[in-house]
């Protein structure tokens, strides 16, 4: 049976990117595995009003069973009618890598999918990504296309070093695809260890200080399409509160390092309109979750552990829709 996501109250990514483009922030993008992380998403997007894109990977489907996902987010689009009505958000594929799973997607009620052909060549990028947009376009769905190639772990295919996107391929690529938006690589990277040490110096403290982002690439793509919604995979800041925490409580978090709010923040502002976060929700909830065994090693009740999980994730998403993307409060801008 297919279902469109209009039917379920969802939205595409178009009109949310359109204002993230023209007041200069980003709208976040939230991976969730399970009943905790969609709550903590929905109550901490809601309670903000941030338009957000709720994020399932191939990964996720596997774990939670593409099923159940799918009436798992039917659900947090009622909700989110009880707990701020004007408010919408996007079902989004994270790095689909083949056209059926795009199709299988936008058959069961996705309202947008990304196509993450950035592993192929050139050539074989722009087919695979023009054929998802064939069909997604029939469907008022929109897609995010990818050029260059992030460091970590992408498409369960592991890549040592970034292949920085070239400025010039995007226009071919865009033209020939026709693309909603283009997913870049300009030095974030999948995961919690964003950098090696070596590549990376160290501030007085001796605390690890990541390359800055190549806001100079950005600035050359933005010039080459302008208005063009970017969005910045790998973009997780690693909080190094969360790192310190599950290291104290058992933990073995060896030198991660992520990307700094300030470089998030810049990156907002300009055509950045879509910044995806992962990481840093699975740490929140790890560091609380280990706090809690540790305090209180007879606790057995997953409520007492995952419920103060939940909070610190939700707690988490409202600060990076404050203070980072700067989404917070434009709900009401897009929809009221
Ligand atoms: O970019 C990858 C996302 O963080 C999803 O990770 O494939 O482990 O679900 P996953
Ligand atoms: P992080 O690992 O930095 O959270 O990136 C997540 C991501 O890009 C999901 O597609
Ligand atoms: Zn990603």
């Amino acid at each position: 049976m297919t279902v469109s996501y209009k039917d379920l109250g969802l939205v595409n990514t178009k009109a949310m990117f359109k204002k993230a483009f023209e007041l200069k922030f980003a709208v976040p993008a939230y991976n969730f595995n399970n009943m905790e992380q969609l709550q903590a998403i929905v109550t901490g997007c809601a309670e903000s009003d941030s338009p957000f894109i709720l994020q399932v990977s191939s990964g996720a489907r596997k774990y939670a069973n593409q099923t159940l996902l799918r009436y798992m987010a039917q659900g947090a689009a009622e909700l989110l009618k009880e707990l701020n009505p004007h408010l919408k958000f996007a079902l989004h594929l994270d790095h689909g890598d083949t056209f059926e799973l795009c199709k299988n997607c936008i058959d069961s009620g996705f309202s947008s999918v990304m196509i993450d052909g950035s592993h192929h060549s050139f050539e074989k990028n722009i087919e695979l990504t023009r054929q998802v947009v064939e069909y997604a376009h029939q469907h008022d769905v929109t897609v995010e296309g990818e050029l260059g190639v992030l460091a970590g772990i992408e498409d369960d295919v592991v890549a040592a070093e970034s292949v920085y996107t070239q400025p010039d391929e995007v226009e071919e690529f865009l033209e020939k695809t026709g693309v909603d938006s283009l997913a870049i690589s300009i030095g974030t990277s999948h995961g919690a260890n964003k950098f090696t040490p070596e590549q990376c110096t160290r501030n007085a403290e001796g605390v690890l200080v990541p390359p800055p982002l190549r806001f100079d690439i950005l600035e050359e793509i933005e010039k080459r399409i302008p208005g063009f919604p970017i969005v910045l995979h790998g973009a997780s800041s690693v909080v190094p509160e969360y790192v310190n925490m599950i290291n104290s409580h058992g933990g073995a978090l060896k030198d991660a390092v992520g990307i700094p709010a300030d470089q998030l923040r810049r990156a907002a502002t300009s055509a950045v309109c879509k910044i995806n976060i992962d990481s840093d929700g699975r740490l929140a909830m790890t560091a609380v979750v280990r706090k809690v065994f540790h305090d209180s090693p007879a606790e057995f009740d997953p409520r007492k552990y995952l419920g103060p999980a939940r909070e610190e994730l939700k707690k988490m998403i409202i600060a990076k829709n404050q203070d980072v993307l700067g989404s917070a409060g434009k709900g009401k801008l897009i929809w009221g």
